[in-house]
C-alpha cells in the first residue's frame, strides 16, 4: 500500500467516539453531522470521549502525562534491577513473536506510551503494513512521535470508546494500561469490534506468573504499581483460539486470540 493510500484509508476509518458516526474533515477539524467538532493538532486527531475523564481514567491520565518524558528511561533503569540480565528490547521482541502479525497487516496499537514496542511490530508488518497508535495521554503521544515508528498514524483517544469503524484492523495489540482502565471489559469489547472477523486481538498487563519468587522485588513492584494485584479481565466469548502467555520474565501476561468469524 502506498503512503497516499494509507492516509486515505486512515481518514476513512475515523469515527465519532460517542456515536460512531462518520466525520467530515474541514482543514484541521473533524466534524460530526450535528456540528460537534474534534481538533487535529500536530497531525494528531483528538477524538476523546468522554471529554471530562473521571475515576481511574482521569487520575492515571494526569500521572502518565507527567511521567511521559521519563517513562522509557525509568523502564530501562528499573528492568535490570528487578530482573538481572533483562532489558526491555528483549522483552518486546518476545511479545512481538507471540503475535501472528503478517506483512501488510493493518495494526492498531492501543496505549503505545512512548512507542517502544513499535519497532518490533513494524518488523512484522513490514513497510506496506499500516500502524495506528491511540493513547489517552498527549504527553505520551508526543514521546511516541519522537521515539516510535515514524510512519505510524497517532490518535488521541480513549481505549474504551475507540474512534474507529467496526472491522477496521487485521490486528490489535494493547499492553500496560488495561489494569487501570475504568472498565477493562468495555475496552476489550471495543478491541474486538474494531478488528475484522478472524483478526488478531491481543492485550496484556502487569501480572506475576506463579513461578515469580516472593521477596523484596515482588513487594517493591506491588508498592510501585498496585496494578500487579488487579484481577485479569475476563475473556469474552467473541474470541476463539485464545492463549495466555507469561511475558517479561514472569512480570506480565499476554492474552492472544482471534475474533470469531
Ligand atoms: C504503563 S503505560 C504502557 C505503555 C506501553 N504500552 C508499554 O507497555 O511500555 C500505560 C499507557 O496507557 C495509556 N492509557 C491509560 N489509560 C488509557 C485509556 N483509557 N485509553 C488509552 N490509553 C490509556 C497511558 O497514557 C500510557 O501511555
Amino acid at each position: 500500500m502506498t503512503t497516499i493510500n494509507q492516509q486515505a484509508w486512515f481518514d476513512s476509518i475515523l469515527r465519532d467516539p460517542e456515536t460512531r458516526q462518520s466525520l467530515a474533515r474541514h482543514g484541521d477539524t473533524l466534524v460530526r453531522s450535528d456540528g460537534k467538532s474534534y481538533p487535529i493538532s500536530d497531525g494528531i486527531p483528538s477524538l476523546v470521549f468522554p471529554e471530562s475523564l473521571g475515576g481511574e481514567d482521569g487520575r492515571w491520565n494526569r500521572f502518565y502525562d507527567n511521567l511521559a518524558p521519563f517513562y522509557d528511561l525509568i523502564q530501562r533503569i528499573l528492568g535490570p534491577i528487578v530482573v538481572p540480565g533483562s532489558n526491555p528490547e528483549k522483552g518486546w521482541r518476545d511479545v512481538a513473536s507471540r503475535l501472528d502479525l503478517k506483512p501488510g497487516d493493518r495494526l492498531l496499537e492501543v496505549s503505545p506510551g512512548p512507542g517502544i514496542a513499535q519497532k518490533f511490530m513494524r518488523e512484522k508488518i513490514g513497510p506496506d503494513g499500516a500502524l495506528v497508535a491511540l493513547d489517552l495521554s498527549r504527553g505520551m503521544l508526543r514521546q511516541c512521535r519522537k521515539r516510535g515508528d515514524q510512519r505510524a498514524f497517532l490518535v488521541h483517544g480513549n481505549a474504551q470508546y475507540l474512534p474507529f469503524a467496526d472491522n477496521s484492523f487485521d490486528a490489535l495489540f494493547h499492553f500496560g494500561g488495561i489494569n487501570q482502565f475504568n472498565d477493562p471489559s468495555l475496552a476489550i469489547t471495543e478491541f474486538v469490534r474494531v478488528v475484522k472477523p478472524g483478526g488478531l486481538v491481543s492485550w496484556g498487563d502487569e501480572g506475576f506468573s506463579p513461578s515469580f519468587p516472593d521477596g523484596w522485588r515482588k513487594r517493591m513492584l506491588v508498592r510501585a504499581s498496585p496494578g500487579y494485584l488487579q484481577p485479569r479481565p475476563p475473556i469474552p466469548p467473541t474470541l476463539s483460539e485464545v492463549k495466555t502467555h507469561e511475558v517479561f520474565w514472569g512480570l506480565g501476561y499476554l492474552v492472544v486470540g482471534r475474533r470469531n468469524k
